[in-house]
């Protein structure tokens, strides 16, 4: 269930700039004890008035017109366009989708509770008591004629989602699943809408923004594309749908709602492996260590391996700890954010070079601009990232010392230059001086300096500078197998 101050933190990430706290009324039906739609006036009892002290929010109203009555369905905060923040008043708009549907959104205190019609013809022909535009409908209007008509408005409404649901189940069994349509069934709007006004806000990305969410009454990831990233959007669904593997990150659901372009992801509780490995004093067991190594590992080759019968090669180009996922038994890794994935064709163009990526994560060749125009090369990028990432986990092993959770590279960085130098830094870093984290083999620890040696030494193949040199996923699921069987017996 959610509180009030998860309520206030909903509140979606916008493009223009504006620093003022609002208030919005809240009233989420399915919060309610009562299931029915509510009248503005009832707002004073059933709803909440919470300030969102978020920049950019407005707030917004779904509202139902029944009988020339208007009834409150939701009310909120969302993010904001230009066109809402200007927007001093709640102005009704019809839902394109349903005509006795209307929204508003609108930038001042409680001005959800007091809504105006488009044109004053139209308002004046609402046969309801109005006190300064607030419409103050008499509770004793709420007559059994109007519950016959919302009950009968409901049947006919569940005739129709029924049919269509026969309908479309029909025709998919008869068809092949067409699994790249990005449209959404029209039966599951009141669905998405109970999920977008659930969303709480959990990272916030340079393309995208991933909420937590309900959907169905579970815990869900909704990921959400700016508009400007359709491509990027339509890369990652048509990637996931095409690949099925334990450690990579399954679709819930895809498509549009609004100006938003999500995807509906499983959640998990742990986090991303970053966050997980930050967390003070995080010490994996051994056999942790092996599986979070293992699964992370075994992904990355499915990708590079294109079975051509299931899917073409894939690479992931921005492999790092924060596009990693806690499984929620904290024994395995699960591989998220395909935005700039590509499916490798037969024939490699330039475009399928150009330097994409998280800076500190990026192959010495790629840092360079001498990356050879192979698949081969493209490989060699991921595996490179894939080392840091085992470094990474490395460091927060039983078998090492205790460490501090630090980035990559983060003991070479210095910290009192200007943020512009870190692209710099990097590049002498990594290409100019050579260097890679700092793996120490020799410690006090006799008992497992055998396991520490070999992890040590396949993190060594994976992040060679000759690019070519570098282990192949499958070789490295092959050793790491290799690794776990020896403990084993
Ligand atoms: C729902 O009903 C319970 C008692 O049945 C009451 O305690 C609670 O406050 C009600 N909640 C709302 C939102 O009306
Ligand atoms: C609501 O519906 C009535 C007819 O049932 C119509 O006369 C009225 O204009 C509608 N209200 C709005 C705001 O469109
Ligand atoms: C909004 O409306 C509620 C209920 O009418 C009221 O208690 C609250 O003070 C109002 N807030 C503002 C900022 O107008
Ligand atoms: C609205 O209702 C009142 C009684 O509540 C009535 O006197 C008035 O004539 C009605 N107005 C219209 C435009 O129907
Ligand atoms: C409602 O909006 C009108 C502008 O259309 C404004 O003049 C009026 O003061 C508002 N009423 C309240 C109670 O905020």
């Amino acid at each position: 269930m959610l509180s009030k101050t998860n309520l206030s933190l909903f509140v979606f990430i916008n493009l223009i700039n504006l620093s003022s706290a609002l208030v919005c009324p809240t009233y989420l039906p399915w919060q309610q004890n009562a299931s029915q739609y509510r009248l503005i006036k009832s707002c004073q009892t059933d709803c909440q008035f919470p300030t969102v002290d978020e920049n950019h929010a407005v707030c917004l109203g779904i509202y139902s017109n029944y009988s020339g009555e208007i009834f409150i369905k939701q009310l909120g905060a969302i993010s904001s366009d230009k066109q809402c923040l200007m927007s001093k008043q709640c102005i009704l708009e019809r839902d394109m989708m349903k005509s006795q549907t209307f929204t508003c959104c609108c930038s001042t205190d409680n001005c959800t509770l007091n809504w105006t019609s488009m044109s004053p013809a139209r308002a004046i022909a609402i046969n309801s008591t109005t006190i300064n535009n607030v419409v103050i409908i008499e509770q004793e209007h709420f007559s059994w004629k109007l519950f016959l008509m919302i009950f009968i408005f409901l049947m006919i409404i569940i005739l129709i989602t029924f049919i269509f649901s026969l309908w479309r189940s029909l025709k998919t069994s008869n068809k092949k699943k067409n699994k790249t349509s990005f449209l959404k069934s029209p039966s599951s709007t009141s669905l998405m809408e109970q999920l977008f006004f659930s969303a709480q806000e959990i990272v916030i990305g340079k393309n995208s923004t991933v909420y937590k969410a309900i959907f169905k009454k579970d815990v869900a990831a909704l990921k959400v594309y700016k508009q400007t990233n359709l491509l990027m959007w339509k890369n990652e669904v048509t990637i996931l749908r095409s690949i099925k593997h334990e450690s990579i990150i399954k679709v819930i659901s895809e498509g549009q709602f609004g100006t938003h372009l999500y995807l509906l992801l499983p959640y998990y509780d742990n986090g991303t492996l970053q966050s997980y490995l930050r967390t003070s004093n995080r010490v994996l067991t051994s056999k942790q260590c092996l599986t979070f190594l293992h699964s992370l590992a075994s992904a990355i080759s499915y990708l590079h391996t294109g079975q051509s019968d299931i899917h073409m090669p894939i690479v992931h180009r921005d492999i790092k700890s924060s596009n990693v996922l806690v499984a929620n038994d904290e024994l395995g890794l699960c591989l998220a954010d395909f935005g700039v994935a590509t499916i490798l064709p037969q024939v490699l163009t330039e475009k399928d070079f150009v330097q994409i990526g998280t800076m500190r994560y990026m192959a010495p060749e790629l840092l360079e601009g001498v990356i050879t125009y192979t698949h081969d090369a493209l490989y060699s990028v991921d595996m490179y990232a894939l080392a840091l990432v085992f470094w990474e986990i490395l460091m927060q092993c039983d078998i090492y010392p205790l460490t501090v959770y630090q980035a990559p590279y983060e003991e070479y960085l210095i910290n009192n230059q200007e943020e512009s130098s870190f692209a710099s830094q990097i590049y002498d870093i990594v290409v100019i001086r050579g260097l890679r984290p700092t793996l120490r083999r020799q410690v006090n620890d006799k008992k497992h300096t055998l396991l520490r040696d070999e992890l040590c030494s396949l993190i060594d193949a994976c992040w060679t500078t000759d690019a070519d040199m570098r282990m192949k996923a499958q070789t490295l699921v092959f050793k790491l197998n290799q690794v776990i069987q020896s403990r084993a017996e």
